[in-house]
């Protein structure tokens, strides 16, 4: 039945509206002055008039909102900007420290515009409508305003809707935000940044675990970066509303954002971790592999599963205790009942080569019998709603309450909880479920007060930072506690930064083709947005992979910067060697093959933490002028030296693989392949297409079952002819210390450079550290000429062989050559 509505009557234009509209001034006569508030609309900066300089900051006034530009770097600027010119105080968990490495710079004010002049960078701020741009000393404008930066009040919560806007050219593409699983260009698509346990997600789902809020634009071969660092939930817009714009906002929180000059790709991401931070260096053992399932339970399981392993002679370094080692899923406690000695069981593994990693989820169960739950409690550790009702939300063991990482006194305390995992060996700690996942919720209400460093906030500005807080906590934490040695630590959430403290993983993936392809995008993705040391669950969380298509995620794997098997509880076990033959063998070759690379893996890391480049580089990276490889996705370099392309099809035989300009040798064969095209490569199940970059040197171990099991002897310098000079690096250390801070490091510099009939390689060194071993085994491979004489500083080696067939010239010679001359 309807109901008798009356019609709604149009409200009689109020004479206080109009009097607003004619003169604002009178606007305190008015009798009734709700009737003259103005409705809550989107405000946009109007016309900046005067500018105040202070350091190297600039301020810049419409006479009601103020624009502040930071001169951080000549390549780094960044804008803030207050609606009412009060700027909120400056703390960011993503840059912990913003120091100005600038020292000349300057301030120029014409009809048209202020500008701010580094000796790369220009910032324009238009006179006319207060846009904002960017362009380098050639008046190449590379980012520019298509809208003034502007906001909307939220009543509901105070502060602002915050948005910007920026021209969007035609063919411009764009890359980061972190794990996104959708292509690599993230053109003509729309994010949201709010971290989500996305179980078994899908191909273009948003959002899932992770918050980067930093991505690069590439337009005509000339890239730039933006970092919007703002936690609140966040979006991005690269030309899907309307194709000429690209925005980011944010539900709160400042419009503040940091424009990274490039013009290469490459140097974006490394002026990017100059903000955020580098991964510190791993424990040597943490880039081997790693077996993990939901759960290895009992004790006996987990010593059957180590066992297969050394039996079926595959290596492995980690081995993972999922959430059933707790008693009740109650965090750093044991069910004795599946572990009666937990401390004997880490003994005996470690002895065999083991490192023990446990999850440790933030959901804390509410028993006043449990200790962590009564030391939180009383120290007031947990997180309370607005009315100060604890947050309580289901997890794995049930009602749980849960530590409010952004205070420093709960990390702190948090960190200490880990004491008694150390003492019975565990060497690494594996973060789960925090972004944060509330079973049913899905996550905490916006009410939940976070105490935020002191900055105070709701969930809506933590949400983001929580995962990446609680992470910190546990890694500072087992980093007291291990004394000098480097913790391993995994987490699943994060925001920008949390490379400083830990790895990642893709989340719960699934076992299908499609993954796999995901996986490779994503890991290409994390890596380009800051996160260098990220992996997939390898044979995919969720499902049943068969053989053919485990070993293809085994092969992807080898190459990820992170290598770890997971299964869901629900599946069938899923060791290397559980598809039995032809899958075991060829499992076993690969994961060798990870072994044998892992110092130059070491030593691609060592790149990554000290100058900031990434471990997996997409060709666009490579190549950023060549527009091809905009769409590129499949291939990628492992380092700068090894290329890498996936095999992701099912029955595949062979596949197209691009190379970058330049020569390369297929790795199987050392054949030399000329590069800047694509190349049919036959993929058996055997093989995936492997290039080496010509003038390489690739240190190689030998295949031990795990990392530190045999003392090296010798290390082979696998060195790859070229004509135009290359420079390789090695890094070596004690691989478990942080020594390396101290400069007790080995860095050295190879030089290859080779003419029609003869070549050269020379080495340098630097730091403080000298590995035992003695020689180097050279293996030279595509010598253009059949070499017959080596001078190796001065003196002749005259014992050397040469295969003629393959074209491959094996000798030895001491590691602290200086010159090395085949002719
Ligand atoms: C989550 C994790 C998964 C883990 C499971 C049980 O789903 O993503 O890796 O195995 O929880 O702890």
């Amino acid at each position: 039945m309807e109901e008798n509505i009356p019609p709604i009557e149009p409200i009689p234009e109020s004479p206080a509206v109009k009097l607003i509209e004619e003169e604002e001034e009178i606007f305190q006569h008015v009798n009734n002055p709700v009737l003259g508030l103005k409705p809550i609309v989107k405000k946009y900066l109007g016309t900046p008039n005067s500018v105040i300089q202070k350091g190297n900051k600039f301020f810049f006034s419409d006479g009601e909102a103020t624009v502040e530009a930071t001169v951080v770097t000549d390549e780094i600027i960044r804008i803030r900007m207050a609606p009412h010119s009060v700027f909120l105080e400056e703390f960011s968990y993503a840059v912990p420290k913003l120091e100005s490495k600038v020292s000349v710079f300057n301030l120029y004010d014409d009809e048209l515009e202020y500008r701010i002049s580094t000796s790369t960078v220009n910032c324009h701020i238009s006179k006319k409508d207060f846009f904002i741009s960017f362009s380098d000393s050639q008046n190449h404008v590379t980012s520019a305003d298509a809208v003034p930066m502007h906001w909307e009040e939220n009543v509901q919560f105070g502060g602002y809707y915050v948005f910007g806007t920026k021209v969007c050219h035609p063919e411009e593409a764009f890359f980061g935000l972190g794990d996104k699983p959708t292509d690599l260009n993230l053109r003509g698509k729309r994010f949201v940044n709010w971290n989500t346990d996305a179980y078994s997600f899908a191909w273009n789902q948003d959002p899932i675990y992770r918050s980067i809020p930093f991505y690069i634009s590439l337009n005509e071969g000339i890239a730039h970066g933006i970092f919007f660092d703002n936690t609140f939930k966040a979006h991005f817009d690269f030309g899907a509303e309307d194709r000429g714009k690209t925005s980011f906002w944010a539900d709160g929180g400042e419009l503040q954002y940091y424009y990274i000059h490039g013009p290469n790709m490459m140097d974006v991401v490394k002026r990017y971790h100059l903000l955020t931070g580098t991964h510190p260096m791993p424990p040597l053992w943490a880039l081997g592999y790693h077996q993990c399932r939901w759960s290895y339970y009992p004790e006996s399981k987990v010593m059957k599963v180590a066992k297969g392993f050394r039996e079926n002679q595959i290596p492995c370094d980690g081995i993972y205790l999922d959430i059933d080692y707790m008693d009740g899923y109650r965090c750093f406690t044991w069910n004795r009942k599946y572990f009666p000695d937990p401390k004997k069981m880490i003994k005996e593994l470690a002895a065999d080569g083991f490192k023990t990693v446990v999850i440790i989820d933030p959901g804390i169960r509410v028993d006043d019998n449990y200790w962590v739950f009564k030391e939180g409690k009383e120290k007031r550790y947990f997180c309370r709603r607005c009315d100060d009702y604890f947050m309580e939300g289901h997890v794995w063991p049930g009602r749980c309450q849960f530590p409010d990482f952004t205070n420093p006194e709960v990390r702190e305390w948090w960190g200490t909880l880990f004491d008694e995992l150390v003492q019975l060996g565990v060497a690494g700690v594996w973060n789960d479920m925090n972004e944060p996942a509330v079973f049913g919720a899905g996550t905490f209400p916006d009410d939940v007060r976070h105490q935020y460093d002191g900055f105070r906030g709701s969930h809506r500005k933590a949400h983001n930072i929580y995962g990446m807080q609680m992470v910190r906590a546990t890694y500072e934490g087992m980093r007291k506690l291990m004394k000098n040695k480097r913790p391993f630590t995994i987490t699943r959430a994060g925001y920008s930064g949390v490379q400083r403290y830990t790895s990642v993983w893709t989340g719960d993936n699934v076992a299908s083709w499609e993954h796999l392809r995901l996986g490779n995008v994503q890991c290409q993705r994390l890596s380009m947005s800051g996160i260098p040391f990220c992996g997939t669950d390898i044979g995919g969380f969720s499902g049943e992979p068969d053989g053919e298509l485990f070993t293809r995620w085994i092969q992807m794997g080898t190459f990820s910067p992170f290598m770890r098997a997971h299964s869901a509880g629900d599946t069938k076990e899923r060791e290397p060697w559980s598809f039995g033959e032809p899958y075991t063998s060829i499992n076993r070759k690969f994961i060798e093959l990870r072994y044998r690379l892992i110092p130059y893996l070491y030593s691609t890391f060592w790149e990554h933490h000290r100058y900031g480049f990434p471990i997996l580089r997409p060709v666009v990276m490579q190549e950023q002028d060549e527009i091809n490889n905009q769409a590129r996705q499949d291939e990628f370099t492992y380092g700068d030296k090894i290329l890498v392309c996936p095999v992701m099809e099912p029955g595949q035989t062979s596949r197209k693989v691009y190379l970058p300009k330049g020569n390369w040798y297929y790795y199987w064969d050392n054949e030399m392949v000329e590069g800047a095209r694509e190349v049919e490569v036959a993929t058996p199940l055997e093989t995936i297409p492997i290039f080496v970059k010509a003038g390489s040197v690739i240190p190689e171990y030998p295949v031990m079952q795990y990392v530190g099991e045999k003392e090296i002897e010798e290390v082979k310098l696998n060195v790859y002819y070229s004509d135009i000079a290359a420079n390789s690096f090695f890094f070596e250390d004690y691989g478990e210390t942080f020594a390396y801070e101290q400069d007790i490091y080995s860095e050295k510099k190879f030089v290859v450079s080779g003419k029609p009939t003869s070549m050269t390689i020379q080495q340098t060194m630097e730091g403080l550290y000298t590995p035992r071993y003695e020689n180097y085994h050279f293996s030279v491979a595509g010598l253009p000429f059949k070499p017959t004489k080596i001078i190796a500083d001065g003196k002749e080696i005259t014992d050397f062989m040469y295969y003629s067939e393959q074209q491959v010239l094996e000798f030895r010679f001491t590691k602290n050559f200086k010159h090395i001359e085949v002719l």
